[in-house]
């Protein structure tokens, strides 16, 4: 090879490219994988002794002198680029760079974080329960057998365990949890009373959807476990509750509600946030159906492993999809899981 000579022809080969990729492929021609130097070096084998070193040195020095000349090759045509766009027509240095599209936290998310910072303020522990359930947590442990009417009311999605990959036990009942209340159950299981929990989360029930039901959608259990609870304990977290989603006080009263779970049970209504004498919200009643609650059924606590002579609880189920909705003057429980950016961006 005559290195100098094939030097100067790289030299001129690179300095007449005019742009990148015509400087790549003289690059290449020179560089690659099957290029000039390789050449070089792969004929090596074939020479006698005598010539292999001055052969492979030159080949290195040129593949040296080669990458030196493209580097800064390279370097001399983006500065050009650059300097061509500022002193071109179009170039206006004072335009507003490309807009960085920046996410935002989905309003059930933003609700959710509110709950809990006021929740652990005042003791409580978040915890989180499995979205696929055992029939076992789900109902049974709940004080709903299998013949109990009240299982009407939770008509979802049964799921079949796909083995022991699964991670679940051969034969388990499982479904789409269709509450948050397993997590009571759960929470029993784990921690020794007293106690105090609340477990956001989502759920699922074969519903035809409208305005305001959806097969998907979130809620937020509760659940006290401690010496002689009253209903009055109840009712006290539920104010505090409200005053930390409202910013003031509001009236609660409390009527009568059936949940296999919790005995005696009640539906706690606020006093609509909204207006004085009745509005949409409220459909006139100057009240809104808030949550569900009661005292912790015996039959509970001793599915979760507690004594119910010696302990006793409270719990409620806030359906936090319909808070959420309550919250930001939502109208229809189908836009919170559209994904349509057009409402997510206005959170
Ligand atoms: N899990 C019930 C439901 O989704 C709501 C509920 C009622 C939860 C009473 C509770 C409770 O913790 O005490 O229908």
């Amino acid at each position: 090879m005559d290195y100098e000579a094939t030097l100067s022809e790289a030299r001129e080969k690179i300095d007449a490219c005019a742009d990148a990729t015509s400087l790549k492929d003289v690059e290449r021609h020179y560089l690659g994988r099957k290029g000039v130097v390789a050449k070089h070096l792969a004929s090596i084998g074939a020479l006698p002794p005598e010539q292999r070193k001055a052969v492979g040195q030159g080949a290195n020095r040129l593949k040296q002198a080669v990458q030196q000349l493209v580097e800064a090759r390279a370097a001399a045509l983006d500065e050009a680029s650059l300097e061509a766009e500022r002193s071109g027509e179009g170039f206006d240095p004072s335009l507003p760079a490309a807009r960085l599209e920046t996410g935002s936290l989905h309003p059930v998310t933003l609700v959710t974080r509110e709950l809990e910072d006021l929740f652990v303020s005042m003791g409580y522990t978040v915890l989180d329960g499995p979205e696929v359930e055992l029939d076992h947590y789900n109902f049974e442990a709940l004080n709903i057998p299998a013949d109990h009417p009240a299982r009407d009311m939770y008509d979802t999605f049964f799921v079949r365990a796909n083995g022991a990959a699964s991670g679940w036990a051969e034969g388990s009942r499982l479904l789409m949890r269709t509450h948050t209340s397993p997590v009571q159950v759960r929470a029993m299981e784990r921690l020794d009373p007293p106690f105090r929990v609340i477990a956001p989360g989502r759920c699922f029930r074969h519903e035809t959807t409208d305005a305001t039901h959806d097969h998907t959608f979130y809620q937020m259990e509760g659940m006290v476990v401690g010496r002689d609870i009253s209903v009055g304990h109840l009712i006290g977290a539920m104010r505090t509750l409200l005053r930390g989603i409202f910013g003031r006080d509001l009236g609660v009263r409390l009527r009568p509600g059936y949940f296999p779970f919790v005995e005696p049970g009640f539906e706690l209504d606020a006093r609509c946030p909204f207006c004085e004498d009745g509005c949409r919200v409220c459909k006139q009643s100057t009240w809104i159906e808030l949550l569900p609650c009661g005292l912790v059924h015996p039959n509970v606590l001793s599915a979760g492993g507690i004594d119910p002579e010696a302990w006793s609880g409270f719990a409620f189920g806030l359906g936090l999809s319909r808070l959420v909705m309550l919250r930001y003057g939502i109208d229809d429980v189908r836009h919170l899981f559209g994904s349509d950016l057009r409402f997510l961006e206005q959170f």
